[in-house]
């Protein structure tokens, strides 16, 4: 098989598989944007499994999938990898920024009512590493700009006349988690906005370009991909999680099988009530009748 029958085998598909596997098969430089939400190592469990490796292998692990990630992509790409600071900050330094043409950090910063402390201030944010493989990534400020803050300033009248369709927005993003109501919000544990991956997605790919989403969980970047017309391949590890995937592509929303519905809950231990619905295969829960007790 030559480079373009082994990518074109690989478009618009979502493999039940270890991404690792996916990525090996790859050619090099055939992906316009990696993007990718790992698991990240603490614990928190999708489906039965927890990934919890020691913090030394996790980070063997993340140089290597990083280091795949960028063969397969190309010179004009761009890779985004979210992930706590830590994790991030390891795989800067040990990898990163050995290799790539530059590293930026992004913050997502988000309300919080878990994971206070009294004695440190609460961690309500992620890190989002941004990686240029060489200059001349593909970058497209128009897809994303903002409004300009002072729009009647002489220099900024300049740029509006000169067709700019705004600022460029801060490396700070704020978008708040996806609520147990929210429409996106599926019986998966971990889910990333869809305005968070929709606008990074923008940022660096046009319509028809190739988006590898390293790790499918609920669906929520694959439907972004589908609806903005980004070609895409992805990955994901577990059955249940890879079925509401197909499905959710397939019908083109969610079923209200996949939905969670809270209401009746505890909403404390949400991950562990998460856990323990789909460890007895429960997905079917509506608004007013929860179908297991916990
Ligand atoms: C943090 S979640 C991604 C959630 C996703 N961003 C969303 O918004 O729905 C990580 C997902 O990766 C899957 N996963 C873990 N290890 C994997 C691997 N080696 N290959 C493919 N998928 C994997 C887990 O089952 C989980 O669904």
């Amino acid at each position: 098989m030559n480079n373009q029958t082994d990518i074109i085998n690989h478009i618009n598909q979502v493999f039940l598989k270890d991404i690792m596997e996916v990525l090996k098969k790859l050619p090099d430089k055939s992906i316009d944007m990696v993007y990718g939400d790992p698991d990240y190592n603490v614990g928190i469990k999708y489906g039965n499994k927890s990934y919890t490796k020691t913090f030394d292998k996790y980070i063997e692990w993340y140089i290597e999938l990083a280091k795949e990630s960028l063969r397969v992509l190309k010179d004009t790409g761009n890779m985004f990898l979210i992930n706590y600071p830590k994790q991030n900050a390891y795989l800067r330094v040990k990898y990163l920024d050995k290799v790539c043409y530059e590293v930026s950090d992004y913050v997502w910063v988000y309300n919080t009512n878990v994971g206070h402390s009294p004695k440190r201030f609460t961690t309500a944010h992620r890190s989002i590493l941004h990686c240029r493989k060489t200059k001349n990534n593909n970058f497209y400020k128009d897809n994303v700009a903002v409004p300009y803050q002072n729009p009647t300033d002489k220099r900024i009248l300049g740029n509006i006349a000169n067709g700019s369709k705004g600022r460029m927005p801060y490396g700070w993003f704020y978008f708040n988690l996806v609520k147990n109501v929210s429409k996106e919000k599926t019986f998966h544990s971990c889910q990333i906005p869809q305005k968070l991956s929709e606008m990074l997605i923008k940022s660096c790919t046009i319509e028809g370009d190739i988006v590898l989403i390293l790790f499918g969980g609920s669906g929520s970047e694959i439907e972004v991909c589908k609806i903005l017309k980004r070609q895409y391949i992805s990955a994901e590890i577990d059955e249940k999680y890879h079925k509401m995937i197909m499905d959710r592509l397939n019908k083109g929303k969610i079923e209200e099988r996949y939905k969670l519905w809270l209401k009746n809950y505890d909403t404390k231990n949400i991950s562990t009530q998460l856990t323990l619905l789909e460890e007895q295969n429960v997905y079917l829960v509506n608004k007013d009748k929860v179908k297991v007790n916990l």
